[in-house]
């Protein structure tokens, strides 16, 4: 690019975004130039703050060099561009060092026209690396204090809290001269605030083969907020929440919350709390509702009353993989409401902002307990684990009350030493503790007749946020090497004796044998009236959600990993599968062999279907998302896909 286009490019970055501060541009040869409001007139189409085809009119009258990296899919108008655009098979998305990978100029241009809101990615540990020009103890050792808080990752542009799958490279460490390298973290980031700076990172990924992704908080399970050579998308600074008393739609009339897809469930919780509402959102309070959970289905501590998260959605504000920004609802683009209600996120565009059904406040009554069984306590595990059959019977029974049942169990240490099961809570939405007292005696009577030992805490609020302020765990993440999976069961199993014990037994055998289980009792079937979704048909009449997974040991051999991460797959879900093929794609297993069934059920061919209509080449990619068979990061084992290589086109 030459000085004058520079020039050109540096005015038009004034142009598209009335800047709020001066800002400091540095070009590669050197020359240091300003920019504020003053210097430059504001071009953005001032009423709705998007990219639009007047505003590259505009870009295309001052001459800019390279317009065509930011200009709309023309797939619509021109069907012979789409298919020259189109990767074949054994192509890849360009990568850093190949030839056809921007210049730093042209990414020089991305910044300017996004008014500085592009970030070469330093992973988040390089401060704790002394060869690394970052260098810093004393925020190495506060990154290390506060490594397991979800803030820590999610005000990181591209930290994810699955570290994992980012290859563990440049993991916080106490000081040595080891590299730090970028594994599967993206290239680049733009910090989006604003519609505009979406659709040009959407434009400019697409025109130039990159690998996109998209980041909010980095909850993922799964590696999909990651990727080697990617420009991300971060949504994480959209915060906007609007209160809106009276929102009507075909199937609803009621209070709504508007809200951005970087608002996270503490932040929701709290908007509502203040509004005298009750939201729907996850147990963690940094998990981001609009960007992954909403888009995936979303489970909570209401769902055996309310639904799903993606139950909630009125209308969702969607820049599409074409760079145009549309709203999907029941009147409008109804195919993608559909799709994006479940259908998972990093799929059929970048959610910009999203309007959620609120509810009056209501009660909740509930207990939590911790209950131990092993030499030094008074419960055998056979009573204990009589005593946690006793409690699955009664799955079907408690579901259809609206029950959730949200707890852990952990083998307490090497066999023989016992198990430990934590309730965190029992509750229920709408009931009085007396009537929660009432459902829960039968259960109690068969356990005391057991010798059982156990000691519930009850509680009883009137509203959702003491209750879940006082009675959840606080979030603790970014452990390494971590997998996780998962399996939905149906209340069919429960209707003979032998399903029933046999998938308990199964379950069982599994926690003890290492696994830790985060299991769920919970039937979030649609609230009448809900329009049909894309959401995970396994979820509707599953009276049971467990979580299972194993971490390992820093170190071990290859062959060790190997058969810890097949275990996880295999051995473990294999068996738990035979029980039901749903899992949740949220938190399930990256490597789950019939990720179509187990992630979408029955949903998966018309969300495919729509897939390749919004997004015919591609531009969104994520592991186990859907239309993600063609494509295949490089470099992988078959029982493991991080995000460190290339990514590839495998099939049409
Ligand atoms: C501690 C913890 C607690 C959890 N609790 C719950 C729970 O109670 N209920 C539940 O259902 N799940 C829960 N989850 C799982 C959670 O729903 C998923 O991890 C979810 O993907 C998080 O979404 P995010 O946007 O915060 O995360 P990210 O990792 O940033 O994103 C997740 C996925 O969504 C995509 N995405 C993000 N933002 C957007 C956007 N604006 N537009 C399009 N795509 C986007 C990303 O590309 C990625 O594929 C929990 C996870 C953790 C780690
Ligand atoms: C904007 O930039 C011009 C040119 O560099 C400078 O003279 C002016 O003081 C700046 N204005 C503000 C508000 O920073
Ligand atoms: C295009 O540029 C002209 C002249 O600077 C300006 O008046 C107009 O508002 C611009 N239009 C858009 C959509 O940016
Ligand atoms: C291309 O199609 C879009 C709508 O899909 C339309 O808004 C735009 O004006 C068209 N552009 C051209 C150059 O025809
Ligand atoms: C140095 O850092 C590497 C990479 O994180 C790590 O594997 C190694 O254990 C560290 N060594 C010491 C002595 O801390
Ligand atoms: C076992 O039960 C006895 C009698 O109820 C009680 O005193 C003791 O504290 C219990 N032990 C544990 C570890 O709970
Ligand atoms: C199933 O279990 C219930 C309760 O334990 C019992 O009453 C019933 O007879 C059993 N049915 C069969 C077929 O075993």
């Amino acid at each position: 690019m030459t000085a004058i286009s520079f020039q050109r490019a540096l005015l038009f970055a004034g142009a598209v975004l009335p800047l709020a501060f001066a800002q400091t541009i540095v070009v590669d040869d050197g020359k240091v130039v300003e920019a504020n409001e003053s210097t430059v007139a504001p071009a953005v189409e001032p009423a709705t703050g998007q990219l639009t085809d007047a505003v590259i009119a505009n870009l295309t009258a001052l001459q800019l060099t390279d317009i065509e990296l930011f200009t709309f899919d023309t797939a619509d108008n021109d069907t012979s561009a789409s298919v020259k655009r189109t990767t074949s098979v054994g192509q890849c998305k360009t990568f850093p060092g190949d030839k056809k990978w921007p210049s730093r100029l042209t990414w020089t241009v991305l910044d300017l026209l996004t008014g500085g809101a592009l970030i070469e990615t330093v992973p988040i540990g390089a401060v704790c690396y002394p060869s690394n020009g970052v260098y810093d103890a004393a925020k190495c050792a506060d990154l290390i204090a506060n490594w397991q808080k979800s803030i820590t990752h999610s005000s990181d542009p591209t930290s994810v809290m699955s570290p994992l799958y980012q290859g563990e490279t440049c993991m916080p460490q106490d000081g040595n001269s080891s590299t730090c390298t970028l594994g599967g973290f993206p290239s680049y980031a733009v910090k989006a605030t604003n519609v505009f700076q979406i659709q040009l990172a959407i434009n400019f990924a697409r025109n130039l083969n990159l690998r996109l992704v998209v980041k909010n908080t980095g909850h993922d399970f799964l590696g999909k907020s990651c990727g080697a050579g990617a420009l991300s998308i971060w949504t994480h600074n959209l915060k906007d929440i609007q209160f809106i008393s009276s929102y009507k739609t075909p199937s609803y009339k009621g209070a709504a919350l508007k809200i951005g897809a970087g608002v996270q469930v503490g932040e929701l919780y709290a908007a509502a709390n203040k509004y005298g509402v009750t939201a729907v959102g996850g147990e963690c309070e940094g998990v981001g509702v609009a960007g992954g959970y909403t888009t995936g289905g979303g489970h909570s501590p209401m769902s055996g009353k309310l639904g799903l998260g993606s139950d909630q959605v009125l209308s969702l504000d969607v820049v599409l993989p074409n760079g145009r920004f549309v709203t999907a609802s029941e009147t409008q683009n109804t195919d993608l409401f559909w799709a994006m209600r479940g259908g998972g996120g990093s799929t059929f565009g970048v959610v910009v902002s999203m309007t959620v059904k609120a509810y009056p406040k209501m009660n909740f009554a509930g207990l939590t307990w911790t209950i131990m069984s092993g030499p030094d306590t008074n419960n055998t595990d056979a009573v204990f684990w009589q005593a946690m059959y006793a409690y699955w019977r009664k799955f079907p029974e408690f579901a259809a009350q609206g029950n959730y049942g949200y707890s852990m169990i952990f083998p307490r240490g090497a066999a023989g030493s016992g198990f430990m099961w934590t309730m965190n809570p029992w509750q229920v939405p709408g009931m009085t503790l007396a009537q929660f007292q009432a459902m829960v005696q039968p259960l109690f009577d068969e356990w005391n007749a057991l010798g059982f030992q156990f000691e519930p805490v009850y509680f009883e609020h009137d509203n959702f946020y003491d209750m879940w302020t006082q009675h959840f765990p606080a979030e603790s993440v970014a452990n390494s090497n971590l997998r996780t999976a998962s399996r939905l069961y149906p209340r069919s199993n429960w209707a003979d004796n032998a399903t029933r014990e046999a998938m308990f037994d199964a379950v069982r055998s599994v926690v003890e044998d290492g696994s830790a289980l985060i299991q769920y009792n919970m039937n979030p079937a649609a609230p009448a009236g809900t329009p049909a979704s894309g959401a995970n048909s396994h979820w509707r009449d599953a009276v049971w959600f467990g979580i299972m997974g194993a971490a390992w040991a820093d170190g071990i051999s290859q062959e060790e990993l190997k058969a810890v991460n097949v275990k996880i797959t295999h051995t473990w879900m294999d068996k738990l599968r035979q029980y039901g093929p749903g899992g949740y794609l949220n938190e399930g297993d990256v490597m789950e062999p019939d990720f179509a069934d187990a992630f979408y059920g029955t949903n998966y061919n018309r969300l495919l279907k729509i897939k390749r209509q919004v997004d015919p080449t591609d531009v969104f990619w994520a592991p186990t998302a859907v239309g993600s068979e063609r494509w295949q990061v490089e470099g992988q084992e078959d029982w493991l896909t991080l995000q460190t290589g290339r990514l590839c086109k495998v099939s049409e």
